[in-house]
Order: structure tokens, then sequence, then C-alpha cells
């Protein structure tokens, strides 16, 4: 691989010259106050801001927050994210409300030596995400024109094909920051030969989303532990009845297939929690998978559950986990995403937890972090790089 890195663009000098940062800053938001819930994917950017700001360059910072569409959207502001990034840096962060307008260009040409602005939400703007080659070009011309060198450290998002990711590194010099190599050299020891037994653990809502990378790993690991809201598609391509809960449909009969390959390294889950109602108060029970009653939906894997994934986990010694077991952020279906990490962390093995959700489940469980061997700041873009597939940042930085 040829990519070039920050130390590399620190050794050639930065003092004085604008540097064009690309962050994944797209943290979780509390709905009704709008306050910052987890604050990882801010922290997972200092070391390259702070190398920087140190070195003396003017550091200017872009990147989306959720999924507006093309246009200005107030609950989505980086507003927030200025603020707390400024908190963290121990130094103002100048906040541009526009993305490449008035704002933008004065708070740009503002800046001084050592100082850190960020740019109001990327996704403000069509261009950033447009299928369109032209429109997605002339987007990244005019965020070009703020840096004099590039630093992609927007790790969650390299599987995206976005003007920032993609066609920025193609205008300016450009260089992989701290955050994207560390993410990268620590999923490629999953890839090349990890030590064994390595299983893996997928949950969280989706069975379309996880497809793909079961698919691709079905052949490398040893063991498969599926739970989470995923799991009830599984259950039903095995013939039970799954209530209320989660249901992919149109997947039961890809899952079915998929388990009939999987030559016995899929494991289900044998108990869940289900409740009346999707709610934190919801009457609530532990049940076998074969008796989940039909007005009710499973929230959460069950005890038993846990104690065979723990087992199953326990001689691991590599472990990738993608996904919550079930619905954490209500206590009384947190039992299983909680059993799962513990057991995750008693392994003497070493683990890798990818993706925002599940990240955010262990710091929000109150677990040490430092009992994981990584934790990674992209879902997706963890997934997509298990898969295999090329992922247009880092090809981008290899050019
Ligand atoms: C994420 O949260 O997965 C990344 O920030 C990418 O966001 P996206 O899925 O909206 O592109
Ligand atoms: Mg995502």
């Amino acid at each position: 691989m040829s990519i070039r890195t920050l130390d590399d663009l620190l050794a050639e000098g930065v003092s004085g010259r604008r540097v064009l940062v690309r962050a994944d800053l797209n943290v979780p938001l509390d709905k009704q106050t709008g306050d910052i819930t987890d604050d990882g994917r801010i922290r997972a950017v200092l070391p390259t801001l702070g190398a920087l700001v140190e070195a003396g360059a003017k550091v200017v910072v872009c990147s989306h927050l959720g999924r507006p569409k093309g246009a200005p959207d107030p609950q989505f502001s980086l507003s927030p994210v200025a603020d707390r990034l400024g908190e963290l840096l121990g130094a103002p962060v100048h906040f541009a409300t526009d993305t490449v307008g008035d704002s933008a260009r004065s708070t740009v040409a503002d800046l001084a030596d050592g100082q850190v602005a960020l740019l109001e939400n990327l996704r403000f703007n069509a261009g950033e995400t447009s299928k369109d080659e032209a429109e997605r070009g002339a987007f990244a011309d005019q965020l070009a024109a703020f840096g004099d060198a590039y630093v992609d450290d927007a790790f969650g998002a390299v599987h995206r094909k976005h003007a920032s990711v993609y066609d920025v590194p193609a205008r300016l010099p450009h260089v992989a920051g701290r955050l994207v190599l560390r993410e990268v050299e620590v999923l490629s020891k999953l890839t090349s030969e990890p030590e064994r037994p390595y299983v893996v653990v997928l949950g969280g809502s989706k069975v379309s989303d996880k497809l793909a990378v079961i698919e691709a790993l079905l052949p490398t690991v040893d063991r498969l532990l599926i739970g989470g809201g995923m799991c009830f598609t599984f259950l039903k391509a095995q013939g039970l009845e799954v209530g209320t809960s989660l249901l992919e449909k149109d997947m039961v009969e890809t899952c079915r297939n998929l388990l009939e390959r999987s030559e016995g390294k899929i494991m289900l889950p044998v108990d869940v929690v289900v409740a009346d109602a999707f709610a934190p108060d919801a009457a609530h029970d532990t049940v076998r998978v074969d008796g989940i009653p039909s007005h009710r939906l499973g929230l959460d894997v069950g005890p038993e559950t846990v104690a065979g994934f723990a087992a199953a986990l326990s001689p691991a010694k590599t472990i990738f986990w993608n996904g919550p077991m079930g619905v954490f952020e209500m206590a009384a279906f947190a039992a299983g995403t909680r059993g799962i990490a513990e057991a995750i962390t008693k392994a003497d093995a070493f683990s890798v937890v990818g993706g925002g959700d599940s990240a955010a489940a262990v710091r929000a469980l109150g677990l040490d972090e430092s009992s994981f061997g990584h934790i990674s700041t992209g879902g997706g873009a963890s997934l997509e790089y298990l898969e295999g597939k090329t992922l247009p940042g880092i090809a981008a930085l290899e050019n």
C-alpha cells in the first residue's frame, strides 16, 4: 500500500499551511435535548487534530452528521460538536455556519496558525453525496479551496463515495490521519490469518445490512454468533414463530440458505426476552425461542443464550463484535448486550468492537474500553472492510 501518512505531512512542515481534515463527527444526539450522548468519535480524532495544532497548521475540519437531505436542517447542525471539540482540545473551535459559503470562507481566512475551524454539516450540500460526478466534483472544488493539504481521518465514512471522502483527495496532496491508519492496521489483522479460534458476534436490527459480511465471513470464521433484532429472521428461517418481533420477510429464504451452508458455524439464540411493546416499561418475560407468543416481540437475547455464546467466546483467540444483542438503551433489555460484552473481555483474545452502536453500547453500559483490543469508530466501514470490498476513501488515498 502506498498511502502517505500524517507523519509524512508533518515532516514536510505544516506551519502556517491550511490543512483540511475530513473527520467523522457523526455522534449520537439525544432526541429531546439535542445533547451529544456519546463523544467517542470526537475523542478518536484528537490525536490527528492535536498533532496538526501543535505543528502550527491552520486546521479546517469538515464532517457529516446524520442524514440531512442535501439542504440545511437545524437538527443536524454540527454546532454542538464544535463546542465539545473545543472543550476536548482545550481551545475554542471556530464554527462556520455554512459549509462552503461566506461564513466558511471568512472563518477559514481568519484562522491563525494552530487554530481549528469546523465547517457546518457537509450533507447540507447536495454535492456531498451526489451520484453525479460533476455535481460532486463542483462541491469538492469548493471544499478543496479551503486546504493546501488534505487529511482523511474519517474512518467511519471511508466506505462512502462522497465528495469530501473521494473527490477532495484527488484535488489536494493527501494523507491518512492517525485514526484511519490505526483502524486499517487493526482490521487487516482480522482478514490476514487471524489467530484461531476466530469468533464473530453479530447483532443489530437489520439482516439485510449484514448478509454480505456473513457471506464473506463464513469461510473464514470458526463460529458466528447471531443475536439482536436480526436473529428473528434467522429463527423464522428455522421454522419458528417470532410473534411481532422484527422480521425481514424477504430475507427468510436467504437466511435459510446461509444456515444450510454454514456447516454448523452459525449459533442462534435459544431463549429471548419478549415484551408487550417496544417501551422501557413494557411487561416482559424470558421464553424459549420455540415459545414466542404471537402478540409479543423479542427485545433481547435470554440468559441461556448469553451463557452459550459466552462458552463459544471463551476459547477464542480473535473476536470481532458488531451490533448490540438487544435494545440496550432500555435497562430491561440490556442484559444480553452486557453479558456478551463481558464475555468478550474475559476471553484471552484480540478483540475488536466494530461500529457506532456497539461502541456506544460499551461506553453506555459503563464497560472498561481498555479491556477490548480495539474499538472501531466505523460500523458500515468496518463491515465493508471485512467483506474485502474496496473502500472509496482508502482507494482515494492510495492514488
Ligand atoms: C456511520 O455512522 O455509520 C458513519 O458516520 C457513516 O454514516 P452514514 O451511514 O450516514 O453514511
Ligand atoms: Mg451507518
